[in-house]
């Protein structure tokens, strides 16, 4: 992500992806919380508490840290500046937070003017960023796969957010129409398949070369997945609506396959590695991608079987198991780096290490509590004596990561005990 053929003078001042990654934790306990107070059950999607639960993580903890790291990427791997930076961060990030407040609020207690408010704060808070982005990326020196992952993304993303308007406004006027399902099933296909799945694909392209010494992707990789899978949504999109359900099997498959063949790549990539050494970032990746195999599989699987459960289960181990690990496992990366590079920058020296910043004791109590919290939410979704289990285990996962990446920053702001360079 921050090799030396990147532009590395553009990168944003510290605070600006730190703001979005700290505050992904806090909506992780308020999920967990949610859990311990309202959310009994899991096994019907479809109920309003599942819904609130649901955006906690894929807004609260997903969407917000992948906004960060793009604030921080997009300029270092495009070579060029986001303009009104200092003004956009802030703004995306109160609008996401407390529209996702409002949010949670109108949708438990099914008030509809809020549910509009709400609307309007999330959209403006996505739309802001994207706005701001397809600016920046007309001017952009490097047009490289990360970047073409990023356009991916983020259009996979304006669709999902169009598809929201519409299923949010049909609740507000409670006049569900007959397509709300076919429109539903296409916006978590687009958010989850599209906005989630491309960008870490994208990231991936440069952080496990660089990060970890491996080989990069394949060409063909790099070159032709994003386009194949936003075809495949694109096309999956389509079956839903015409209610063609071979058709709609038939991509499914494909779509299953192409994430399959990336969660295999991935894993060998890291195996095959130049530098053997293994941190909890390194058992993060391991675990992201066996789950996403997990949640093909089971997804594939439940076809046949057609068992409602396992529809929520492969929800859940890709939206926890899969997205959930592999953002936490950058984040313990990305925050110790970016608070290394940016006091190495001002001339600071005798400062710990990248790897003593955060310590990998806590990371690994902490990846263990995130197992245990993955395997408790899942067990929720069978029985709904494992609600204490699963909101606490949210509740303390997400409380150790707080800790962790405030323990791992924190140096950045108490730096006057560091000893300066003298130019
Ligand atoms: C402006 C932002 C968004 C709004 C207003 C919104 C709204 C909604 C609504 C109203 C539903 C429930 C529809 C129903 O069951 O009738 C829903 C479902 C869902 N949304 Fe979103 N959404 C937004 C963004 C996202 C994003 C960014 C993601 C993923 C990264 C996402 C993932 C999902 C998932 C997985 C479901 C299914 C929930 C479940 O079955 O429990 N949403 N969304």
């Amino acid at each position: 992500m921050f090799n030396s053929s990147l532009s590395l003078d553009q990168a944003p001042p510290l605070k600006i992806p730190l703001r979005f990654f700290v505050t992904s934790p806090i909506f992780g306990i308020m999920a967990g919380l949610f859990i311990l107070g309202f959310v009994s059950s899991l096994e019907s999607r479809a109920s309003l508490e599942v819904v609130v639960f649901t955006h906690f993580i894929t807004i609260g903890f997903l969407s917000m840290t992948m906004l960060g790291a793009m604030f921080q990427m997009l300029p270092v791997t495009a070579g060029v500046t986001l303009k009104h930076q200092q003004i956009i961060a802030p703004l995306v990030h109160g609008l996401l937070s407390s529209g996702l407040l409002i949010f949670a609020y109108a949708f438990y207690n099914y008030q509809s003017t809020l549910m509009s408010v709400a609307l309007v704060m999330l959209l403006s808070a996505f739309l802001v960023f994207i706005v701001a982005t397809a600016l920046t990326l007309k001017n952009a020196k490097n047009v490289t796969p990360t970047i073409k992952a990023f356009i991916g993304a983020l259009t996979s993303l304006l669709i999902a957010l169009l598809l929201a308007g519409y299923l949010t406004l049909s609740h507000a006027n409670t006049s569900l129409s007959e397509h709300h399902q076919a429109i539903l099933y296409t916006h978590i296909v687009f958010s989850l398949l599209g906005w989630v799945s491309m960008l870490i694909i994208g990231v991936s392209y440069q952080v496990i070369p660089m990060f970890y010494v491996a080989e990069s992707y394949p060409n063909f990789y790099t070159k032709y997945a994003i386009k194949v899978i936003f075809a495949l949504l694109v096309s999956l999109g389509f079956a839903l609506f015409i209610k063609n359900n071979q058709l709609y099997l038939l991509l499914k498959v494909f779509a299953a396959l192409m994430l399959a063949d990336y969660a295999v790549t991935t894993i060998s990539l890291l195996l095959n590695r130049k530098r053997k050494i293994t941190d909890t970032t390194t058992y993060y990746w391991y675990f992201a991608m066996s789950m996403l195999l997990a949640a093909v599989v089971v997804s594939l699987a439940n076809e046949w079987l057609h068992i409602s459960q396992l529809n929520t289960l492969a929800v859940v181990i890709f939206i926890y198991g899969f997205a959930m690990s592999v953002i936490t496992g950058m984040m313990y990366k990305i925050v110790p780096f970016l608070v290394w590079f940016h006091l190495t920058n001002e001339g600071f020296i005798n400062m710990p290490t990248m790897n003593e910043l955060i310590g990998k004791k806590t990371t690994t109590v902490q990846f263990a509590l995130h197992i245990v919290a993955l395997l408790s939410l899942a067990t929720l979704i069978f029985d709904s004596s494992f609600q204490m289990a699963a909101g606490m285990a949210i509740v303390l996962s997400n409380a150790l990561l707080l800790f962790n990446l405030i323990k791992g920053s924190r140096i950045y702001f108490t730096k006057q005990g560091l000893e300066k360079m003298n130019f």
